[in-house]
């Protein structure tokens, strides 16, 4: 097969939750760009109609607003998608929230309402949107669902983000499970685990903390929309047909070289 034809994945449909803004739009534009036809979905329906009107100049994206911190409401984003499509070859699991506190003080409602969000959801929409992934499934082209997890779910993160860290390290496993058990189905589930981007949930850490944040990274800076997009299109094309259960870092080398912030010489 042509190296383009590896790659190429117009003509598919897919789903970006939290795609209207940081890193979920970050992988609808190159998705749209790419050719695929995309929904994407975020709590706030005006910035959600935004993010879809602007993308809608390159391609098709068509905007769903919905809580998934809201099982009612996550069960409504899978049937709305269902109505419109038969089938989807891609759903993309990235809405999330991020806080942090002192343990001390660190409330049950906050750990409830991101436990919801960025773990219960993704179980819950991946369950509703079986239907539509399994019609879209084929032999050698697999339906894909790809988690954002985060490299704070691989290695223990400076905040007192207990709920989130755990959240995400959740995530990392589900995508094992999950990949193991839809493999008779023709579907494969991986994970991207971020490092630093530069999203409205960073912004505060690096508003604070830019240059420890960049000098913590190997690859010295902080990751940029192609670096995600390129993850993402991998997960979703051919390229990717015998990769399941997997758990990407696209983090500029911070998990995997964790000693390089104490390197020393002789
Ligand atoms: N930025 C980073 O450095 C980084 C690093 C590691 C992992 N991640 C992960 O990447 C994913 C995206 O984060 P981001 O940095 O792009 O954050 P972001 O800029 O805050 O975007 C979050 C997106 O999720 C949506 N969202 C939040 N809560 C929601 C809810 N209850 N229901 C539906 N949609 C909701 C937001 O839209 P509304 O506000 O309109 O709902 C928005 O579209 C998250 O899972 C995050 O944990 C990010």
């Amino acid at each position: 097969m042509s190296i383009s034809k590896l790659f190429d994945i117009s003509g598919k449909t897919a789903l970006v939750t939290g795609g209207s803004r940081g890193i979920g739009l970050m992988i609808a534009r190159g998705f749209v760009e790419a050719g695929v036809k995309t929904y994407i979905s975020s709590r706030k329906a005006e910035a959600c109609e935004q993010a879809a009107a602007e993308l809608n100049k390159i391609g098709t994206c068509i905007p769903l607003a919905h809580d998934l911190g809201n099982m009612a409401e996550v069960k409504k984003l899978a049937d709305e998608v269902k109505a419109r499509e038969k089938r989807l070859d891609i759903l993309i699991n990235n809405a999330g929230a991020a806080w942090a506190e002192p343990i001390d003080k660190y409330s049950e409602s906050g750990w409830d309402k991101l436990m919801n969000v960025n773990l219960k959801a993704i179980f819950f929409l991946t369950q509703a949107l079986l239907p539509p992934l399994r019609a879209a499934a084929k032999e050698g082209d697999p339906a894909r669902i790809v988690n954002i997890g985060s490299i704070d779910g691989l290695l223990a993160p400076s905040l007192e983000s207990y709920a989130y860290s755990a959240s995400k390290a959740a995530v990392h496993h589900l995508t094992r499970n999950l990949a193991k058990h839809l493999a008779k189905d023709n579907i494969t589930v991986n994970a991207i685990a971020p490092g630093p981007f530069e999203t409205k949930m960073l912004a505060p850490v690096l508003a604070a903390n830019r240059k420890l944040v960049e000098g913590g990274v190997p690859l010295g800076r902080i990751g940029q929309d192609d670096d995600m997009v390129g993850a993402a299109i991998f997960y979703c094309s051919k390229a990717s047909s015998y990769v399941t259960g997997t758990v990407l870092p696209v983090d500029g080398g911070i998990s995997g070289t964790p000693y390089t912030s104490t390197t020393f010489s002789l």
